[in-house]
């Protein structure tokens, strides 16, 4: 691999701090990354990223640039700041995509409008014509984006989808997923955005598990239902603090997804999380059981830790620092795998293309791109389409109290409110 690609993240909160900033500064490291610089709203977020001790901890004396300059007076909330910085970069580095649910159809537009390749955090869109929208966009330029559903990388999810369609466990039938986040979440920067006009649980993280249901089985999920549990902010903003949904598949299989931002923040873990997946052969049941919540490791420290705990369960599989041959420490795990994954593909697209004539590179860069669409292990626009449909219908159901809503595939996929809800 010859040239670096420079990255841009946008938004600077959670996801940015605890996964994307350090895996680039990994990748800048070890090759692919050239210069890394974030962009926010507000300059305070900036201040609060670049003085993360864990960061710092783990790259001593890397550092980012900043939209908007740090070094300059405070002018106040500058929402489409992101817009300048996509522009100010050459064309076809990468946009990593880090804000609100709601914001990321507008920029990741944004992005490829400025001839800028994208890794978009989970999901994609709030409509299934925005995702359409942002895929026709991104062929048209012949730029890749992948979207950051990391949970096809946990090595679990690879080897039930290898036995999965090696045919070892049957046809799925019946399966639950929960996925429940920190009660503290309600008293984060969440309660400015979760809420209920602009994302829910279920279309928070509950698609996570629909995508690895479809990741694993192959399937495609054909009608949705979801009933949410609405509450209070801090603030006294309303969201849907908790969801159920029920997804039926093509096969005629059902999985029920819990959801919610409620796990007790005294209790072991990060949060609440785990598949099953009953399956039925010609001969026998066969089934899928992940519990993603307790890893297999629990830690109990003379001290407390810096989220004051004594006893923890760890998980060394989405994203740990560990030490390693170089300075400061490495970032591990199927959160990075990713990362590196979707960096390493924009790289080496920009490798095979860079010296040919223009309109050369264009098909290439294109027929590279529908390539990790088939292969299927990067969640792109056009291999999640599904999903996206099933996030659109969860939204129209939990407005309207749990209705079915139909997803009708065919040249113009669309979805379908079939029932009211109750
Ligand atoms: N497991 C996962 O895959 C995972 C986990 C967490 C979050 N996410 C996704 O990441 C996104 C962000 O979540 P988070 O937890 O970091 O939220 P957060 O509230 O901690 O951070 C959001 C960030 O977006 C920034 N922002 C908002 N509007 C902006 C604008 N107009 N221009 C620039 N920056 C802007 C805010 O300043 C803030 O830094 C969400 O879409 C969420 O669904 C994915």
């Amino acid at each position: 691999m010859s040239g670096r690609i420079d990255a841009l993240v946008i938004g600077g909160g959670m996801i940015t701090a605890d996964l994307i900033l350090p895996s680039l500064y990994q990748l800048q490291r070890t090759g692919p990354v050239g210069d890394v610089s974030v962009c926010t709203s507000r300059s305070s977020t900036l201040r609060e990223l670049s003085a993360n001790a864990n960061i710092a901890a783990a790259f001593p004396g890397k550092s980012f640039a900043s939209w908007p300059d740090l070094s300059k007076p405070d002018i106040g909330a500058q929402p489409l700041l992101y817009r300048t910085a996509c522009a100010g970069m050459k064309p076809r580095q990468l946009v990593a995509v880090a804000v609100p649910d709601h914001l990321h159809h507008e920029v990741v537009m944004s992005a490829l409008q400025s001839d800028q390749h994208v890794l978009c955090v989970k999901p994609l869109a709030l409509k299934h014509s925005e995702a359409a929208g942002i895929a026709e966009t991104a062929k048209a330029r012949g730029l890749f984006v992948g979207v950051e559903y990391h949970k096809r990388f946990d090595r679990r999810s690879l080897v039930a989808r290898a036995g999965y369609r090696a045919g070892r466990f049957g046809r799925f039938v019946m399966g639950e997923a929960r996925l429940v986040e920190p009660y503290r979440y309600r008293r984060s920067s969440f309660q400015r955005w979760f809420t209920t006009e602009n994302t829910d649980p279920f279309c928070y993280i509950g698609c996570h598990y629909v995508d690895l249901v479809s990741f694993i089985t192959g399937l495609q999920p054909v009608e949705v239902s979801v009933r949410g549990v609405r509450g209070r902010f801090p603030n006294g903003n309303e969201g849907f603090l908790w969801s159920h949904g029920r997804v039926l598949w093509e096969n005629g299989a059902i999985l029920s997804v819990t959801n919610g931002l409620g796990y007790p923040d005294e209790a072991a873990g990060s949060n609440d999380q785990g598949l099953t997946l009953y399956c039925e052969g010609d001969h026998g049941a066969g089934m899928i059981r992940h519990d993603d919540h307790y890893r297999g490791v629990s830690y109990t420290y003379t001290e407390p830790s810096p989220d004051s705990r004594f006893f923890q369960y760890v998980s060394p599989d989405f994203f740990q620092y560990v030490p390693w041959g170089g300075e400061g420490l490495r970032p591990v795990g199927y959160g990075f795998d990713s990362i590196e994954a979707i960096v390493r593909t924009v790289a080496e697209i920009e490798d095979a293309t860079r010296n040919l004539p223009s309109l050369l590179a264009l098909e290439e860069r294109r027929r590279r791109c529908a390539l990790v669409d088939t292969e299927g292990l990067i969640a792109t626009p056009s291999n999640t389409e599904s999903i996206d449909l099933v996030i659109e219908a969860g939204r129209r159901s939990i407005a309207a109290d749990g209705s079915v809503v139909r997803i009708v595939r065919g040249s113009e996929p669309k979805v379908v409110p079939v029932s009211a809800g109750s």
